[in-house]
């Protein structure tokens, strides 16, 4: 009998690429297949988010459920950001688990699982070219690495501290694996990184300079790779070169994330974000002008420490002019290790008060955006079945749209015809 793996991942994009890098391994080395019942799993692995504190918490309250349901001879290991950060503490904390690997050391997975107590969290681990086996949770698109860590400074964030310094993965690596992905017939791929756009700033080793706009130029001239989604890229390094590309190339979604984080050049300044409130309305200006039919989304933070009523109008005025098709907003939390942990904060209340305010004003921006979206022809990769009848896939344009059917259109393009749609999918007609 093969022993089996269960594997809960939060967090980002990235997460979800190291847990099926651990599983590729596991499975290759081991002989472990996945499980979606811990009780009868020999190895749990928990991969963990710490970018803000509510999933540390809820770490800890998983893992005392885990320990109570868990076979009495399988194994906890604790994976990702919040292993980098608590390291040991993990263990002093929960003693029954086996092991903590950090967010840098997945390769480490294979020999880690025969170790009692141990702690693996060396935080600039370079594993930039480290070849993985290969899983894919999906057979219809491919997530793909091209840089891990992040070299940006920014005062609230975690990430430099659990995913070390930024290294670009070599293009002819990336490209190999795009290659790989399409050929076992997966039509989209999505380029991961925490700062894409800053792609080959710097390799390991000697390595030809070649940047994210050349980089997505040589992945496009991949014969029968239909699709090309990325994120997260940066507004500072939103050059025109690379949103002409972006308009330009026909197998680049038009869907672009914009992480904003405040709409005040204060504030802005203070988490040391490197661009201001001017420079990000040209850019989303200028792509919206270059790329008509893109959805741009966006990361909004309220209640950064210092944050004044005059400073939260600021980034209600860049909502209201850039008008996001997706938000996604979050109250400050303080992290361990930042430069922000020390500031003042505002009072919680006002933190709430001001996510509030800020997401019914983006639900009545996608209720007006429902109007304009009614009737459009979008092109469609179906790529999930529903319980319901409906098969459902995301537009060019990152729409979530569903339209009744059954397998046959699993891994299909279709044009659909928009018909009605809700604040998070629309209902769809294939046509002609
Ligand atoms: N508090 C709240 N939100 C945060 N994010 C990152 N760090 C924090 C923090 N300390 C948000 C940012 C980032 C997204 C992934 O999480 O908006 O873009
Ligand atoms: Fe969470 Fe950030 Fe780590 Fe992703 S990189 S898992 S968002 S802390």
């Amino acid at each position: 009998m093969s022993k089996k793996l269960f594997i809960e991942t939060l967090g980002c994009a990235m997460n979800n690429r190291d847990s099926e890098h651990m599983i590729a391994e596991l499975n290759a080395r081991e002989g472990y297949v996945l499980t979606d019942d811990a009780s009868v799993a020999d190895l749990i692995l928990i991969n963990t988010c710490s970018v803000r504190e509510k999933p540390v918490h809820k770490l800890f309250s998983e893992l005392g459920v885990f320990n109570k349901l868990k076979k009495a001879d399988a194994k906890i290991g604790v994976c990702g950001c919040t292993a980098s950060h608590l390291g040991n503490e993990i263990i002093k904390k929960a003693p029954y688990v086996n092991f903590v690997l950090g967010a840098r050391n997945v390769s480490k997975i294979g020999e880690i699982i025969h170790k009692d107590k141990a702690v693996e969290i060396e935080i600039n681990y370079d594993e930039s070219q480290f070849a993985f086996k290969d899983f894919r949770s999906s057979p219809y698109k491919a997530y793909i690495n091209i840089s891990i860590g992040c070299d940006k400074q920014c005062t609230f964030c975690i990430v430099p501290k659990t995913r070390g310094d930024e290294i670009s993965i070599p293009t002819d690596l990336i490209l190999t694996e795009v290659r790989r992905a399409v050929e076992s017939g997966a039509r989209e791929v999505f380029l991961l990184g925490q700062n894409v756009n800053n792609y080959g700033r710097r390799f390991s080793g000697e390595h030809e300079k070649v940047n994210f706009t050349e980089l997505l130029r040589r992945v496009s001239a991949i014969e029968d790779l239909e699709r090309i989604r990325f994120t997260s890229p940066h507004p500072l390094h939103m050059d025109d070169e690379f949103l002409e590309e972006f308009a330009r190339n026909p197998k680049i979604c038009k869907s672009m994330h914009m992480p904003l984080q405040s709409g005040s050049n204060a504030i802005l300044k203070a988490m040391k974000r490197g661009y201001t409130k001017e420079w990000f309305l040209n850019r989303a200006a200028k792509l919206r002008e270059m790329a008509p039919d893109v959805n741009i989304s966006t990361d909004i933070i309220v209640a950064f420490p210092g944050e004044s009523e005059e400073d939260f109008a600021d980034t209600m005025d860049v909502l209201n002019k850039v008008r996001f098709e997706q938000v996604f907003s979050f109250k400050y939390s303080p992290r361990p290790m930042t430069e922000a942990e020390k500031m003042e904060e505002v009072d919680s209340e006002v933190g709430s008060e001001r996510l509030h305010i800020l997401q019914s004003r983006h639900d009545e921006i996608l209720d007006e955006l429902k109007e304009v979206r009614m009737g459009q022809i979008v092109e469609v990769y179906f790529e999930e079945l529903r319980s319901d009848g409906y098969v459902a896939g995301r537009s060019d344009n990152n729409i979530m749209v569903k339209v009744k059917g059954s397998e046959e259109l699993l891994g299909q393009i279709a044009r659909v015809k928009i018909g009605e749609v809700n604040r998070t999918v629309a209902h769809g007609e294939i046509i002609a």
